[in-house]
């Protein structure tokens, strides 16, 4: 494998100078620093716009006619015609994409163009078959599907910026194009061919240095994987019993997002050099964890993401369950520093694959989701897709229209939504999301859990969602961020499972509490080092101080099922997956376990340190009540004001900025609603007055502004 290698290396030196794993990140062109102003950007209107397939679809200018009847001012394209663009090797035709282009443009809709590298043409594949990436078993992906590439492959890497220097220069001073989109959904899949094994041992190279520290970091004493050759470190491929060494394993997740960014940054230099007037973009996925968004996107320029509320893979899928995607727009939100963002593929019907259905929704839910994505801070909506395709895997994945062009009902309620996002424009611009609550997201712990699940019905997002939505029941307003973002904004931050530390983080979280701040920790923090190692200090680790606890014993709740309770008040709630059991030291005891050997030890715990304070809380409550109680008592002791409270099935969300405030009333339910919005707001859709108890129709969304 090596010589074959070494081979292609010098073979290939050309290309290789260009290829992700050489290229020097440091030297990238930037991203715009400060916050990007989609509304401005895209002309002073709202972006409001369909993915749009005119390789596949028409007539252009019927569809453009329909649009524009819509409100329709924006579109996606290209991002899988690259066999249409590039018919044989090095040969561009973008003679159709103009058309498309101009007739789009004479009706008010303008574009960003995706770069098409998520589906490789047959020519290509056929004539480098190394670029379909290699599965753990040594055998390549056959051609067809999409996002099938080896990210190292260096005949890949210099096809991909030959279309994208070609889509550059054609585009760079098109007016009507605003910009690109990179890819489409990059996190995917992992490659196990001995380009990418040489790319991770290079970087494993570059991180540690020497081959020692390597040994050191991993602990690769352990059954005695030492290395003595950078050549011998594996990709954490089959092995028997499918297991690896944590450490290498997390280093490789962060090899693989590494390796992802590279190849955006790849395509962002290209096109930032020669077509400086453009914004970037990539269209993510929302909880999706291959990727740490919050690093990937300090290369692109804003946020864009897709949501599919009604993609049932977890069974729970309900249009009444507003906080999926709630949360899933705050972390992407958070992953740009709270800058807002759009959505690129907002659900505009059923969602179905060759293999799957989702669950069809009532047309009004199209209006409502936009609303949501609205009051999370999305600038700009864009509909997935304009019309059903007739073709390929995606038939019954409903567009706005279905193959038949009718205007049904989805039409009306996108046309009417069009009308009135063009209406409120100026109460919106300048306005976004202000929170004085934050749940930290951390992606090496959510990588870490993905290698050592830790045991049945653990969740790491379900541990989110527990806190997060009790917060959003309350009316507060939750902002996501990452290790690396700051934290002097907020009164609370709740880090669920913090399993993985590194003494940047230790010391952030310090200074937060020294400083005022009331920070939320749960069962399983500070049990890992940065290297996935397991700390030798007394749990909660490095937090032990911080939170005035000391944990000796600890029961994993293998069954899932609601085994253990924790007493609060002198009220029980039913818990599971994990007790921590906690040993105060300063802190004092808020609430004791109910069951099994150590009833009565403490469950939940309250630290005073410095001028702040730190919960641990150590099992997981399997009551919304728990947290609707622990956070009110928070919430109250820290002074943040509660929104407006919504009933089941309500949300309600702000946005400031510019002297307004803006108030979200969304009702996911099929019943009238109505919420006490006491103070004096007006209707910013009508114009009137609305005060005290506002009504909310069956699926329907109030806007208020306080001026
Ligand atoms: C993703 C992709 C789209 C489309 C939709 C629906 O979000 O980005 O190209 O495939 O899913 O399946």
């Amino acid at each position: 494998m090596r010589s074959r290698h070494v081979f292609l290396l010098a073979a290939l030196s050309t290309l290789l100078v260009l290829s992700p794993a050489v290229m020097p990140t440091a030297t990238e062109a930037q991203a715009s620093l400060k916050p990007f102003d989609l509304i401005a950007w895209n002309g002073g209107e709202f972006i409001y716009g369909v993915d749009y397939y005119p390789e596949a679809e028409g007539p252009v200018d019927k569809d453009a006619e329909m649009m524009q009847a819509a409100g329709i001012n924006f579109v996606r394209m290209a991002e899988f015609a690259w066999a249409k663009m590039e018919p044989t090797e090095g040969h561009y035709d973008f003679v159709w994409l103009d058309r498309a282009l101009k007739v789009l443009n004479a009706h008010g809709v303008k574009a960003v163009l995706g770069t098409p590298s998520a589906s490789p043409p047959a020519w290509l594949m056929a004539k480098y078959p190394d670029i379909a990436a290699m599965d753990e078993n040594g055998v390549r992906y056959r051609y067809g599907s999409r996002r099938n590439y080896c990210l190292n492959n260096p005949h890949f890497l210099a096809a991909v910026q030959g279309i994208v220097t070609a889509m550059a220069e054609h585009y760079k001073n098109h007016p009507g194009v605003l910009g690109w989109q990179i890819d489409n959904e990059l996190g995917g899949p992992d490659c196990y061919d001995s380009l990418c094994q040489a790319a991770f041992q290079k970087w494993c190279r570059t991180k540690y240095g020497s081959l020692d520290a390597v040994n050191q970091a991993w602990g690769t004493i352990f059954w005695g994987h030492t290395y003595s050759a950078w050549s011998q470190i594996p990709l954490p491929w089959n092995t028997l019993y499918g297991v690896h060494n944590p450490s290498l394993e997390l280093d490789y997740h962060r090899y693989f997002s590494d390796a992802s960014r590279n190849f955006l940054v790849m395509q962002t230099d290209i096109l930032r050099h020669m077509a400086p007037g453009k914004a970037i973009t990539h269209n993510e996925m929302g909880m999706f964890d291959n990727i740490d968004y919050s690093h990937l996107n300090t290369a692109i320029d804003f946020v864009a993401w897709d949501n599919y509320p009604m993609i049932d893979f977890s069974g729970h899928a309900s249009y009444a369950n507003y906080e999926g995607a709630g949360l899933a727009h705050d972390l992407m939100r958070g992953s740009k520093s709270q800058q807002n963002f759009m959505v690129m593929e907002e659900e505009a019907g059923l969602p179905g694959w060759n293999t799957f259905w989702g669950h069809q929704a009532p047309p009004e839910m199209y209006r409502l989701w936009a609303y949501q994505a609205i009051a999370h801070g999305a600038d700009g909506v864009c509909y997935f897709r304009w019309r059903t395709s007739r073709y390929g895997t995606e038939q019954y994945w409903q567009g706005v229209l279905d193959q038949d062009s009718y205007a049904n009902a989805r039409y009306a309620v996108v046309k009417q939504t069009g009308t009135e996002v063009k209406r409120l424009k100026d109460v919106l611009e300048g306005t976004h999301p202000v929170s004085q609550a934050a749940l930290l997201v951390s992606p090496d712990t959510r990588w870490a859990f993905n290698v050592q699940t830790l045991v049945k019905g653990f969740d790491y997002n379900g541990q989110l969602h527990r806190y997060y939505d009790s917060l959003r029941r309350q009316g507060v307003n939750v902002d996501v961020v990452f290790p690396q973002g700051d934290l002097s904004a907020y009164k609370v931050v709740v880090a669920p499972s913090l399993f993985v530390l590194t003494p940047d983080l230790v010391r952030k979280l310090t200074n937060f509490v020294a400083g005022g701040g009331t920070l939320v920790l749960t069962y399983r923090s500070g049990v890992k080092d940065e290297h996935n190692v397991f700390t030798d200090q007394t749990l909660p680790g490095p937090l032990a101080q911080l939170a005035g606890i000391a944990i000796h014993d600890y029961d994993p709740l293998v069954d899932a099922t609601s085994q253990q309770e924790i007493v609060m008040n002198g009220q029980h709630y039913p818990a599971k997956v994990w007790s921590d059991i906690l040993t105060p030291g300063t802190a004092e005891t808020l609430g004791t376990y109910g069951k099994l050997y150590y009833a009565g030890s403490a469950a939940l715990t309250r630290n005073a340190s410095g001028k702040g304070s730190v919960y641990y809380v150590g099992t997981e409550p399997d009551s919304p009540e728990f947290y609707d109680r622990l956070l009110d008592r928070i919430l109250h002791s820290v002074g943040i004001a509660l929104g407006p409270q919504p009933p089941d099935g309500v949300e309600v969300e702000t946005r400031e900025g510019s002297g307004r405030k803006v108030l979200f009333l969304l009702n996911y339910t099929a019943a009238k609603q109505s919420v006490d919005v006491g103070q004096a707001y007006r209707d910013a859709l009508s114009g009137a007055p609305a005060s005290g108890a506002v009504e909310l129709p069956e699926f329907g969304v109030r806007v208020l502004v306080n001026q």
